[in-house]
């Protein structure tokens, strides 16, 4: 069996390494399987001096190789270029996009330090399996000194539309980046046809294929059911003292649509006041990308608005809003979202969202909750038991709240199974052995 080489900007942390829990340290456990691996990217440090080969540790079958970064290269690649100009632009929001010909330099010269590092660390027979719009240009770096297995990549961000793509200063580079690999996989059909339309329009061969992403959901269910009657779901249902529980879980990000989902719940309350004093929508939003400007000015507007929410709309016996930029432990969570009536998952543009997955595989099947989803989240294409609507409308966001909190609870239950279903196809553990399964097939490149 070929041994299996993952790249991705970050890596496991030690102590994370001991249980492999989450998103896609799980999923790619599961491709791993038996099989020998290596785990190679940021060792999440910065310093003056890195080493320059890598830090290498062994847990089992997977060995973790890590290289620090310069600060100044942790600018332009991480902040810079990736955070500060593809995410946005990958995200639609061309607005916020900023192109610094210095950060452009520094991603192109990481992705070098990185392909420097882990070549020499290559045999000749491995699946080489890289990971997200921080990487793209890491396989036809690797081409250049001499690999020549095959190189998978896969992009867990939407990938926009040609007419948002040329925004992007040298974005035919990038795209020629693209063409590199053997295998491109990406979340949704219509992120594969926008790639696949430019990279036709560019003369390449290979085409993109859609490999949606999933969660562990017997996993999750179990975890989410003994959280729920676990100290913190306890107090939890103590303080919501019989109301309906919204919640919204995500990373601080713009892409999230946090401030729509707190206009909608406002209008919530304005427009059907029967439910006044019987909702309590609780947000947790621990801050990420806390030194990317875009992200510390959505901060000072998220605190803001869940002031004035709270201002304008709280009684003196009631408070609509909590809102918690806190990290929440993740099985604490898994409580939340079974004790929740709603999930309500607003994204204006998203990958997948695995949030809203989590919430179908967290919620009691004889008594579910409901699923609000914007149609924006590369989930709603397999969810079709979620009520969705376009977070942009606030009213319509209100109208999809009032409905999911009048559901008859036949439907409910109608609804959710059909969601179940959709989850427990789609596996994390799916997803990856169906990726690493098409590298495997694909003719390695010639040398
Ligand atoms: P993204 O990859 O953009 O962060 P996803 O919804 O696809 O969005 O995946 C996020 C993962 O991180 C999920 O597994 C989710 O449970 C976890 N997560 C998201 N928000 C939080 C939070 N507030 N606290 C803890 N974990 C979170
Ligand atoms: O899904 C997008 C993603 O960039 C992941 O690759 C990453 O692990 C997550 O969001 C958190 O972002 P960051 O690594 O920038 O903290």
């Amino acid at each position: 069996m070929s041994r299996l080489v993952i790249v991705s900007n970050r890596v496991p942390s030690p102590r994370e390494r001991s249980q492999l829990a989450g998103g896609l340290a799980v999923a790619l456990r599961e491709a791993i399987g038996g099989r020998e691996t290596l785990w190679f990217g940021w060792s999440g440090s910065t310093s003056q001096n890195p080493p320059a080969t890598p830090r290498v540790t062994r847990l089992g079958r997977i060995g973790f190789a890590t290289i620090d970064l310069l600060p100044a290269d942790y600018e332009g690649y991480y902040r810079g270029f990736s955070n500060g100009m593809l995410w946005p632009l990958f995200h639609y929001r061309t607005g916020l996009a900023e192109f610094r010909r210095e950060d452009h330099a520094a991603y192109r010269r990481v992705n070098e330090t990185f392909a420097a590092a882990l070549a020499p660390l290559l045999r000749p027979g491995d699946l080489l399996w890289v990971h997200d719009y921080h990487l793209i240009p890491l396989g036809a770096a690797l081409r250049r000194r001499g690999f020549s297995g095959r190189l998978g990549f896969f992009l867990h961000v939407p990938f926009p539309s040609p007419t948002i793509y040329e925004a992007l200063p040298q974005g035919d580079a990038l795209l020629a980046d693209f063409a590199a690999y053997d295998v491109i996989g990406l979340q949704t059909q219509q992120d594969a046809a926008n790639l696949n339309t430019l990279l036709a329009e560019g003369g390449f061969a290979v085409r993109a294929s859609v490999f949606p992403i999933g969660i562990e959901p017997h996993a999750f269910a179990r975890e989410a059911a003994a959280a729920a009657e676990g100290p913190e779901g306890v107090r939890l249902r103590e303080s919501l003292a019989d109301r309906a529980l919204i919640l919204g879980v995500d990373r601080l990000d713009y892409s999230k649509g946090i401030p729509q989902r707190f206009r909608g719940f406002e209008q919530l309350l304005k427009r059907f006041p029967e439910h006044r004093g019987r909702v309590t929508m609780l947000q947790i939003a621990p801050v990420s990308r806390g030194d990317v400007t875009q992200y510390r000015a959505l901060r000072r507007e998220l605190d803001e608005l869940a002031g004035r929410i709270n201002g304008m709309q709280a009684e003196f016996d009631w408070v609509p809003l909590r809102y918690l930029t806190q990290t929440v432990p993740r099985n604490t969570l898994a409580g939340f979202q079974r004790i929740a009536a709603i999930g309500l998952v607003t994204p204006l543009r998203d990958g997948m969202n695995l949030v809203a997955k989590e919430f179908v595989a967290a919620q009691d099947p004889q008594n579910p909750g409901a699923l609000v989803l914007s149609r924006f989240a590369g989930a709603a294409h397999e969810l079709a038991g979620a009520l969705v609507f376009n977070p942009y409308d606030p009213d319509e966001t209100a109208e999809a709240l009032h409905i999911a909190l009048t559901l008859p609870e036949a439907e409910r239950r109608v609804r959710w199974q059909q969601m179940w279903e959709a989850v427990a196809r789609n596996t994390a553990g799916a997803w990856a052995r169906n990726f690493v399964a098409r590298l495997e097939h694909a003719a390695a490149a010639a040398a």
